[in-house]
């Protein structure tokens, strides 16, 4: 095992931190019979000791995550879509007073967000590498230009389209190994007072709520304001703003600016400060994590395989990317859970990666009812225990793990 490796950002020295062995791809739900033909690797995370960037220590190429088969639809959450109409309204207003503003969005997925933009009449575009996700952006009226947004991307959108006002990437930007492309691709793409606005887990959630079932093969960094200010220096851009998100169990939304253009906020020096007192650019701290991980994984599979002794039955709630990591590190396949329910179409009839639990459409939730349920999409948690009240009314038990494992009948 290769305990250090050179770091994506500033090829200064990542030392690992935690191994969860060998995992698939998060989001390749298998066809059933097609179980031999998985693709693996090795799922590991590091510090680097210099930018302070976490990141995972191997890469997949980007073509086996990101093709015409990607599943995730960001519409898939109705809390979240009133998310994404109050980040496009905020963008249409900033832009108000400015003649013919552009805003570009890197990973428009489906068009969730945009699809507010274009209706304002704001001139927009999005640069999304999924065919299937992109052609849905395009049937609600949203420009899309289908290709990984790197630096000769950026270079063509401003030949053909002129300066950015705002560019803006949520759930993306820490999904994209090779950052100096990006950041140099942006920089150069924005107008002079331009913003570069991003949203994306943060590490101080993560490590807070020991919340390691973000830590997947999309997911190759975990931002913290030390690496993103870091990062963004290192390209002739600087961090202005943070705000904390309660979004997917816990975001930050960071604002660059090109370097001297604006005045960073007092909340970008609290959040480093913050950072340094809970020890997130500290290697030590992070080791600590990985027993947390253990115990959660130990008494979670304890509890499971205690429900099925007792004959319970135990459905997961939500085919999640997150909950690849649980199951294939913790050894969860369908003699412990039965099925997992999904409003998504392209993972019904699925399996899930890895673990090979099969994937049923959500109606079968009530079909009938199982004892348990496991919420693999607790960063839903509001909405689904909101439109599942039958269940609790059943006897039901929702059963999460973040930050330990709880089984509650509320
Ligand atoms: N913004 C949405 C989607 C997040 S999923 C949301 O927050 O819900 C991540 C998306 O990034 C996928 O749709 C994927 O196809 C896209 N992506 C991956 N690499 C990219 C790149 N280099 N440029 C633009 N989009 C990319
Ligand atoms: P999500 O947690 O947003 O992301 P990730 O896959 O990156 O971990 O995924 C939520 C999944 O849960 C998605 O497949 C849709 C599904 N889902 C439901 O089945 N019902 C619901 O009510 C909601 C909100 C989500
Ligand atoms: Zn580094």
């Amino acid at each position: 095992m290769a305990d250090t490796t050179s770091c994506r950002i500033c090829e200064g020295t990542v030392e690992e931190f935690f191994d969860f062995g060998r995992q698939p791809l998060s989001n390749a739900f298998v066809k059933p019979g097609e179980e031999k033909d998985e693709f693996f690797f090795r799922l590991a995370v590091g510090l680097c000791s210099d930018c302070r960037m976490v990141q995972l220590v191997e890469e997949v190429p980007r073509e086996r995550m990101f093709n015409e088969d990607y599943p995730y639809l960001s519409s898939g959450s109705v809390l979240m879509k009133a998310h994404w109409e109050a980040v496009a309204q905020r963008f249409v207003d900033r832009e108000d007073n400015r003649d013919d503003p552009f805003v570009v969005e890197l990973g428009c997925n489906d068009g969730v967000m945009l699809e507010t933009v274009a209706k304002a009449g704001v001139r927009h575009l999005g640069v999304e590498p999924s065919g299937g996700v992109a052609d849905l952006a395009a049937g609600k009226g949203v420009l899309v230009r289908k290709d990984f947004f790197e630096e000769d991307v950026a270079a063509s959108v401003r030949a053909e389209h002129g300066p950015a006002d705002v560019v803006f990437a949520a759930n993306t930007l820490c999904h994209i190994p090779y950052m100096g492309s990006i950041l140099r691709g942006v920089r150069d793409l924005l107008a002079p007072k331009g913003v570069f606005v991003f949203e994306d887990p943060y590490l101080g959630d993560i490590m807070a709520k020991t919340s390691f079932d973000q830590i997947y093969d999309e997911h190759f960094y975990f931002f913290g304001a030390h690496s993103v200010r870091a990062m963004a220096a290192l390209h002739g851009l600087e961090l202005v703003d943070v705000e904390r998100l309660p979004v997917h169990g816990g975001e930050v939304r960071y604002t660059l600016a090109l370097a001297g253009a604006l005045t960073p906020s007092a909340a970008v020096a609290a959040l480093l400060a913050e950072e340094v007192e809970a020890g997130l650019t500290d290697l030590e701290t992070l080791r600590g994590f990985g027993a947390r991980v253990q115990r959660i994984s130990d008494d979670l599979t304890a509890l499971l395989t205690d429900l099925r002794d007792q004959g319970r039955r135990v459905v997961a709630y939500g085919a999640t990317a997150k909950s690849a990591t649980i199951l294939n590190y913790s050894g969860i396949g369908p003699d412990l859970v039965e099925a997992v329910v999904d409003t998504t179409p392209a993972k019904q009839g699925r399996l899930t990666p890895g673990s090979h639990i099969p994937i049923v459409p959500a109606e079968r939730f009530q079909d009938p009812y199982p004892d348990y349920a496991l919420l693999f999409a607790w960063n839903h948690a509001e909405e689904i225990r909101g439109k599942e009240e039958g269940f609790r009314a059943s006897g039901g038990r929702w059963i999460t793990y973040v930050p330990e494992v709880r089984v509650t009948s509320d």
